[in-house]
This record gives structure tokens, sequence and C-alpha cells, in this order.
């Protein structure tokens, strides 16, 4: 049974994205974990399935097709981007397969489009779509992961619902820090509303960190004093800033295969995988 991971904060662009597709990358394509892995795109912008696919192949295989994607899971009992009626979404049809290493390992991705900003519309029942969908595919994976969109909706009620866990990127500056509230809030009314069910806080990890003092280590120390007093743990190892992140999307590449990537920044990001791996029990 997978352990289910949603990448979440309502701070925008901290690297929820790029967190998401490395740490898929690293544990289905690192010989000491050879796992199988979802990547879950819940954002409209589709920047996860951008990132893995390249836009070429994007564009050719998803936004230019009838393909299903998860907003036809959020759609199953109204309508489908293929113009058709309700229709029971099959994971064989909506799941596509990104990478299968010679280990055996593969990387699937259940991509986003654009349209799924319209099922925030008419939100109504739509909140156990997708749980129920992941229910269907948990036992093919080791690790199923969801990469959510920076502000709150029924999707993030839908992430919820469909995950064990939650690990939250935090950039080391004065901005970040104030997401850090609202998702504490956000997860206390989850809990107060749907009592049957519990996310479990994996953490928060810095991304782009740099040693820019004096402020990436007060805003540090602030985001610390906030963990502490909401209990939420924050790994030791972080992400450091790196071009290689940006150049990667690009070239569709995860870190330890971009060209020209630093050996310390593939170091450091799979110090944080390995610490994050202990931390869910993976
Ligand atoms: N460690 C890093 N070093 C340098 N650039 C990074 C790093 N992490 C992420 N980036 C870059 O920062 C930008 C934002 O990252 P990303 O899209 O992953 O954030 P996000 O939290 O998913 O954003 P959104 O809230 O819009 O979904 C991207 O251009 C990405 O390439
Ligand atoms: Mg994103």
């Amino acid at each position: 049974m997978a352990k289910i991971v949603s990448l979440i904060n309502m701070k925008g662009g901290v690297g929820k994205s790029t967190l998401a597709v490395n740490l898929a990358w690293q544990f289905a394509g690192y010989t000491n974990w050879l796992k199988n892995v979802l990547v879950v795109d819940l954002d409209p912008q589709f920047n996860a399935s951008q990132y893995m696919l390249g836009d070429e192949k994007y564009k050719k295989q998803i936004s230019a097709t009838n393909r299903p994607t998860v907003w036809d899971v959020f759609e199953q009992r109204t309508r489908t981007p293929s113009g058709g009626g309700p229709k029971v979404i099959s994971p064989t049809d909506a799941i596509f397969n990104v990478v299968t290493y010679t280990g055996g390992s593969h990387i699937d991705l259940l991509p986003s489009r654009l349209e799924l900003a319209w099922s925030l519309r008419q939100p109504a029942e739509k909140e156990h779509l997708l749980q129920k969908f992941l229910g269907k595919v948990a036992d093919d994976y080791d690790l199923i992961i969801i990469d959510c969109a920076p502000t709150e909706s029924l999707l993030t009620t839908a992430a919820y619902l469909s995950s064990n866990f939650i690990l939250v990127p935090v950039k080391p500056e004065y901005l970040s820090t104030i997401g850090l509230p609202l998702l504490a809030r956000s997860l206390r009314e989850f809990h107060e509303h749907y009592d049957d069910h519990h996310v479990e806080l994996a953490g928060i990890v810095f991304n782009h960190a740099s040693d820019y003092a004096p402020e990436e280590a007060t805003s540090k120390r602030e985001v610390n004093d906030e963990a502490k007093r909401l209990g939420w743990h924050v790994f030791d190892a972080e992400i450091r800033y790196s071009r290689s992140y940006p150049k990667g999307a690009r070239e569709g590449k995860p870190i330890f295969t971009t060209s020209k990537a630093h050996q310390t920044q593939k170091t450091a990001f799979h110090q944080f995988a390995q610490d994050f791996a202990r931390r869910i029990a993976l």
C-alpha cells in the first residue's frame, strides 16, 4: 500500500512542484530505492506535468488530446473534457507512464490541465473523488506524491483526504513565514470537519537555502519558532539554491541528471530524500 504525501504550502513559488518531481525521480531512479512512484498533478497550472514530460510532449500527448486527466477524476459525475456524459474514469486511461528504469521501478503521472480550475466553480461533493480514484491504484505504488496548488480550495480538501502525510517546502525569507499559520489553520479546520481522517505532518523543508545573511537566518529562526509552537518537524537537511533546478525543469530532467549540476547540490537533495524516506518509513 503506497504512502501518500501531499506537497503543500499556501505560499506560491516555494518549490512544491520542483520537490514533487525531483523526489519522484530520486525514489524511482536511485538504485538503493527503486520505488514505484505516482505523481498526481493537482494544480491547474500543470507545472509538474510539464516538468516531467517537457513542454512538447505535454502539448502533444495531453493538452491537444482528449486523454483523461485529473480534471476528469473530479468531473466523473458531471461531464468529461472529451465531451461525453458522466463516466467513471479508469486509472489505466488517466495514468501516464513517464519512465521505467532498468531495475524495474517506474514513475507514472496523473497529469493536470488548465480546465481543472473549472472544477472549482462547482465544488459540491467532489472532494472524495480523488481519494476513491487513488484507492484503486494504491497497491501498485510504494509512494504517491500529490503536487498541490498554492491556494485553498476543494483541491486542498481532496489532497488532505487522499494523504497520509503532508510535506511543506518553505523558502527562508520573510514572506514565506506568512503561509505557515494559514496552513496550520487549514489543517486544523480539515481535522475538525473530517474527524475520521488524520493527516500527519512529515515536516517543513527549507528550499532555496543560500546562507544569505542576515535575512535567511532570521527567517529560519522565525519558521523554527512557529514550527515548535505548532509541534511540526523541521528537516535538518536543506535544499540549496541552485540554477540547476529551473534548468532541469526546462530540460525535463531531475537534478541528478541535469547537465552541469554541481555534485554538492545533488548530494544535498539526496540527503533530504533520505531523511524524508526515514520520516515517512518508506
Ligand atoms: N532550490 C532551488 N533553487 C533554485 N531555483 C528553484 C529551487 N527550487 C525551485 N526553484 C525554482 O523556483 C520556481 C518556483 O518553484 P516551483 O514551481 O517548484 O514552486 P511551487 O511552490 O510549485 O509554485 P506554485 O505555488 O506556483 O505551484 C521555479 O522556477 C523553480 O525552478
Ligand atoms: Mg507548483
